[in-house]
């Protein structure tokens, strides 16, 4: 491997053990329920398990490219937001895609009461 070559590897694996750290280890992207559909619809009225669900699909499928998908619990549900918003355009989601990824990690996050998907 040439010189170029190894560094880049480098800094691939110094990023992959920076993202691991981020996520304390353990990724934790659960199914969503209809009791956690519940509790997110206090923020967004008739939100839907199958919403939630194709949020999580989406967030599996389009935000795992570059890095790990993360995991709802590493945010707060407001510091989600803008993070998606971020996001968005880098991982090609439309906005209506990705409000259902932002709902997902919303109803997860952090500083949401636990669902029933641990
Ligand atoms: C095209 C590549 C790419 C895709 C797709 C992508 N990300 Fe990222 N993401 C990055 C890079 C690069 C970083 C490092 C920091 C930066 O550049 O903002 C990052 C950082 C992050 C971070 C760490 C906090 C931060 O801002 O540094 C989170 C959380 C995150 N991404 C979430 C997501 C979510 C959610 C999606 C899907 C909606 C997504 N990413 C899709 C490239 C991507």
């Amino acid at each position: 491997m040439n010189h170029a070559g190894t560094a880049r590897l480098a800094v691939a694996i110094a990023a992959g053990v920076a993202l691991a750290v981020a996520g304390c280890g353990r990724r934790w992207i659960p199914e969503a329920t209809d009791a956690d559909a519940a509790r997110i619809s206090a923020r967004w009225p008739g939100t839907t398990a199958t919403q939630l669900n194709h949020g999580r699909t989406l967030l599996l499928s389009r935000c795992g490219n570059c890095h790990l998908p993360p995991s709802p619990a590493e945010l707060q549900a407001e510091a989600w937001s803008d993070e998606v918003r971020e996001m968005r355009e880098r991982s090609g989601l439309s906005v209506a895609d990705a409000i259902l990824v932002e709902r997902y990690l919303a109803a997860f996050a952090s500083d949401q009461p636990r669902g029933t998907g641990r």
